[in-house]
C-alpha cells in the first residue's frame, strides 16, 4: 500500500547509514527515521520543497500541522520566540522524550509546517539514531508519523516499508519503538498553564506533577478544517467495535471475529485469532504493542475485529484514545 503521488518504483533501503540519511536529506528527500514513540517520515524542516513532500508522500491534508524534531541541548531560539516557564521545566525535565511542547514560531519556520498557526510543535526524541543524525544535520527535521494518513502508526522499520516503501529513497532502521505510541502535545494557555492536546507516551499524571494542573483540550472533531486530530484516525481497515468482549462476541457469534485484549483469553474465539496487550496488564508493554497488534488483525482472516478497553490511568488514557479513533472509521 503507498501513496501513488511520488513511487518511484523501488522499495527504500533499510539500514544503519546516517552518513547517507544525511546526504538523502540535504538534497531536500524524506527518510523514515526511527523514534521512541513511532517512526517518522522526516524531511529539512526549514525547507519549504521537503514539507511539502512530506504531505504529498502522506496524502495528508495541509491543514494538518507537523512536529518539528530537534537535537537535545540545541538552543531553541531561532525556532522559537518565546519559552513560557512552564515549557521550560517541562522540557527539562521530560526532553529527550515523548513530549511535544507547542510554542510561538519565528519567521525561520516556513508556515506550510504549522498549517499557518502562530505556534509550532517542537520535540527533541528519546532514540540514539534519531539523535546522531539531527546531531550531524543542521537543519530540525518535520516528521509525522511515517503511515498513509489516517492508518496507524508505524513502530518498525518493515511497517514503513510496507506503506511507504515505494515513496521514500530510505528508512533508517532503530529496531521496535520501546514507547509505541505517539508523543504527549502540550500547548499553553494566556496565563502560560499546560494544556494537552493529544494524550500519548508521557502520562498526564507526569505532566501535572512538573506543571501544575493541565486542562485536557482534545479534539474528537471530523470537521476538516479543524487543525489537528481527527476522530477517525490510527485506524485499521477492518472494522473495529469497541466494548465490553464477553457481550461482542455473542452479538457476533455469526461473523469471524479477532479480538485485541488487554490481559485474558477469550474461550470463545480460537487463540491464533486474539492477540493480548499485556498478560501482566502492563500499560507500557500494551502501549507498545498496540499498533502492531492493530495490524497484525488487520491482516487476519475475518470480518471484524473486536477489542476492549484498558484502565484510564497513567498510558491507558492514549492507549484508550487510539482505541476510540480506531473504532472510528
Ligand atoms: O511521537 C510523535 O509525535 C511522532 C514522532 C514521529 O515524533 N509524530 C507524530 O506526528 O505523531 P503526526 O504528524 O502523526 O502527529 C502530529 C500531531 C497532529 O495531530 C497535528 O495536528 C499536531 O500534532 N500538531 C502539529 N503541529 C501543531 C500545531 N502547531 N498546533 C496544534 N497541533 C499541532
Ligand atoms: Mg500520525
Amino acid at each position: 500500500m503507498t501513496s501513488g503521488r511520488v513511487s518511484s518504483g523501488k522499495l527504500a533501503e533499510i539500514g544503519k547509514d546516517i552518513a547517507k540519511a544525511k546526504k538523502l536529506l540535504e538534497e531536500g528527500l524524506l527518510v523514515g527515521i526511527p523514534t521512541e514513540t513511532v517512526y517518522g517520515l522526516a524531511g529539512n524542516a526549514l525547507r519549504a520543497d521537503a514539507v511539502t513532500r512530506i504531505f504529498d508522500t502522506k496524502n495528508r491534508p495541509h491543514f494538518d500541522p507537523l512536529i518539528v524534531h530537534v537535537a537535545p541541548h540545541r538552543p531553541l531560539d531561532n525556532l522559537v520566540a518565546r519559552l513560557p516557564a512552564q515549557a521550560r521545566q517541562l522540557a527539562d525535565a521530560l526532553w529527550p522524550g515523548p513530549l511535544t511542547l507547542l510554542l510561538e514560531k519565528t519567521p525561520v519556520i516556513p508556515s506550510l509546517v504549522t498549517s499557518g498557526l502562530d505556534a509550532v510543535a517542537i520535540r527533541c526524541p528519546d532514540h540514539p539514531l534519531a539523535q546522531q543524525l539531527l546531531a550531524e544535520l543542521d537543519f530540525p527535521l518535520a516528521a509525522p508519523s511515517a503511515n498513509p494518513f489516517g492508518y496507524v502508526s508505524p513502530t518498525t522499520a518493515q511497517h514503513v516499508e510496507d506503506q511507504l516503501g515505494k515513496s521514500i529513497p530510505y528508512i533508517l532502521d532503530g529496531g521496535p519503538c520501546k514507547v509505541g505510541i505517539e508523543s504527549t502535545i502540550v500547548g499553553f494557555d494566556n496565563g502560560g498553564h499546560p494544556v494537552i492536546h493529544r494524550l500519548g507516551g508521557i502520562s498526564l499524571e507526569k505532566i501535572e506533577q512538573i506543571a501544575g494542573h493541565a486542562r485536557l483540550q482534545i479534539n474528537h472533531s471530523s470537521n476538516p478544517s479543524a487543525p489537528g486530530q481527527l476522530q477517525s484516525h490510527y485506524a485499521p481497515r477492518k472494522k473495529l467495535l469497541l466494548g465490553d468482549l464477553d457481550v461482542l462476541i455473542a452479538a457476533h457469534a455469526e461473523e469471524s471475529v479477532a479480538l485485541l485484549t488487554f490481559r485474558n483469553h477469550y474461550a470463545a474465539v480460537a487463540m491464533d485469532h486474539q492477540i493480548m496487550l499485556s498478560p501482566t496488564g502492563n500499560l507500557e508493554e500494551a502501549a507498545q504493542r498496540l499498533f502492531d497488534a492493530l495490524r497484525k488483525l488487520d491482516q487476519m482472516p475475518v470480518d471484524l475485529i473486536l477489542a476492549e478497553e484498558v484502565p484510564q490511568t497513567g498510558l491507558g488514557r492514549a492507549i484508550n484514545d487510539r482505541l476510540h479513533r480506531a473504532a472510528s472509521n
